[in-house]
């Protein structure tokens, strides 16, 4: 078995099988996202990713990908069932999102979280050097540091999470509350992306374990458990070059003249999950066409809504009501030739993104609750020529960032429909103004300056990043 000096951890490799010419299967690394962000510091030392390459039965076992090794974590159908689709998504999903959709709680699911749980646990104690920096990632596996410390105490173990960390009153709700709260504190460095989760979590620590514990640090024992709050990022540079090169812009230009050249256009660009407000804004929205505030004639939204999680009860529902709801309005309101709303549900390449991106003056991001929301970043990144309104929900871990984007809170109809208004009517340098703040923001704070910040942070002796310091 191969030993690394760097593991990161997180339920999904970070590679998407694809069908080469030949009709042979490719895997490839799947852009954006933590990969990207990682991937400077991981081919610079021997590394490796543990996680799932999707589907069910025995691991593939997977070729180096740009020099990072793969090591697979097998899941069954009932894992499948139970662990990721269960106890991940929905139970600690929805609890995770102000419980905007009720979570559910099955004991099945918990002895599959913990089964999963100890299965990547023993995968990575197989991988790691002696004294190996480890790096585990988000809510499916949250009692992996605990189990990985028990296994091997010589690691040095961080834990991060992506989605948001509840208020105490809800996460007191979770039957295996102290638990969970435990294998998160076999880490050395528990990173959140907002200083409010780390609070939360600290209370928590306090209340239900009775731990010494501040906003940074929680005693365990004879050790220290530091928390804090490291907002992740993009690659800022990666979709500026790729939204300014020629192409993409004529390819703007032409969807826009697709879209029938209107005078403003929106776009929202979703996974199709409850978190993220879509119907909401789709009630705002048609509520400004029938008061003829927007006409169809001069605006147009695009909403782009990935499908996710579909065998998830609460998302195939979720998708029917917003597919309803999308013909209604197109019903209602289109024209022949002029949908109100153009709805699409298929995967984009990159640089079509980027060119969506450069072809909205409004981006709309109104999630009812959201760990950070890249694609909020991604936007502002795309906007190279500094115009382009941000609508963005209070909610949204990124607004803790982007405070010049116009901001909402989407629960409210009548506030969301103003928000909407005031970005389609914002005038050049207000818009310009906003927008050049915070793209110079993502432009200090992208994505190797979070990987960075956190790393030096758990490897606080330095070895590790000494050794990639030309990176
Ligand atoms: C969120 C989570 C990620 C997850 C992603 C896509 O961003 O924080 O861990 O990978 O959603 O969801 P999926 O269920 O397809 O992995």
């Amino acid at each position: 078995m191969r030993q690394s000096s760097l593991v990161v951890v997180a339920n999904r490799l970070p590679i998407d099988d694809s069908v080469a010419p030949d009709g042979a299967c490719e895997w490839r690394r799947s852009p954006g996202g933590l990969v990207s962000a990682l991937h400077p510091l991981l081919r610079q030392t021997p590394a490796t990713w543990v996680g799932w390459a999707g589907g069910t039965g025995p691991a593939p076992v997977l070729p180096d990908v740009d020099g990072v090794h793969m090591q697979t974590v097998p899941l069954s159908a009932d894992d499948l069932r139970d662990h990721y689709e269960g106890f991940a998504n929905a139970t600690l999903w929805p609890l995770y999102h102000d419980a905007v959709e009720q979570p559910e709680y099955h004991r099945r699911w918990w002895e599959a979280y913990q089964r999963v749980n100890q299965r990547f646990a023993e995968a990575t104690a197989e991988v790691a050097d002696p004294g190996a920096v480890v790096w585990v990632q988000d809510y499916h596996l949250q009692l992996v540091p605990g189990l990985l410390r028990e296994l091997r105490p010589d690691l040095r173990i961080g834990f991060f999470l992506h989605v948001p960390f509840p208020p105490p009153e809800l996460f007191m709700q979770l039957p295996r509350r102290a638990e969970l709260l435990r294998g998160m504190l076999g880490a050395d460095l528990i990173g959140f992306q907002r200083a409010q989760a780390a609070h939360n979590f600290a209370q928590l620590a306090s209340k239900v374990l009775g731990l010494p514990a501040t906003d940074r640090r929680i005693g365990v024992q004879d050790r220290v458990v530091r928390i804090g709050a490291y907002p992740v990022s993009i690659d800022t540079a990666e979709m500026a070059a790729l939204a300014g090169r020629p192409d993409v812009t004529a390819r703007a230009r032409r969807l826009r003249h697709d879209l029938g050249d209107p005078e403003r256009v929106i776009l929202s660009l979703d996974r199709m999950d409850y978190t993220k407000g879509i119907e909401q804004r789709l009630k705002a929205y048609s509520e400004l066409l029938a008061s003829g505030d927007v006409k169809v004639r001069d605006t147009v939204l695009v909403q782009v809504a990935m499908p996710s999680r579909e065998r998830v009860g609460q998302y195939q529902i979720l998708r029917e009501r917003i597919e309803r709801e999308v013909g209604r309005i197109n019903g209602e309101f289109g024209r022949v030739g002029e949908p109100a709303i153009h709805y699409l549900t298929q995967p984009f390449d990159r640089a079509e993104l980027a060119a969506l991106y450069r072809v909205a003056d409004v981006m709309a991001v109104t999630p009812l609750r959201d760990g950070m929301n890249l694609v909020a970043k991604e936007y502002v990144a795309a906007r190279v020529d500094d115009t382009g309104a941000l609508l963005l929900s209070e909610f949204a871990g990124a607004a803790a960032e982007l405070d010049q984007a116009y901001l909402v809170n989407p629960h409210d109809l009548e506030g969301l429909k103003q928000g909407i208004l005031s970005a389609l009517r914002a005038g050049p340098d207000d818009v310009g103004d906003r927008m050049r703040a915070m793209r110079d923001h993502l432009h200090r704070h992208d994505i190797r300056a979070w990987a960075r910040s956190y790393l030096s942070a758990l490897d606080d002796t330095g070895s590790l990043l000494t050794r990639l310091s030309s990176t």
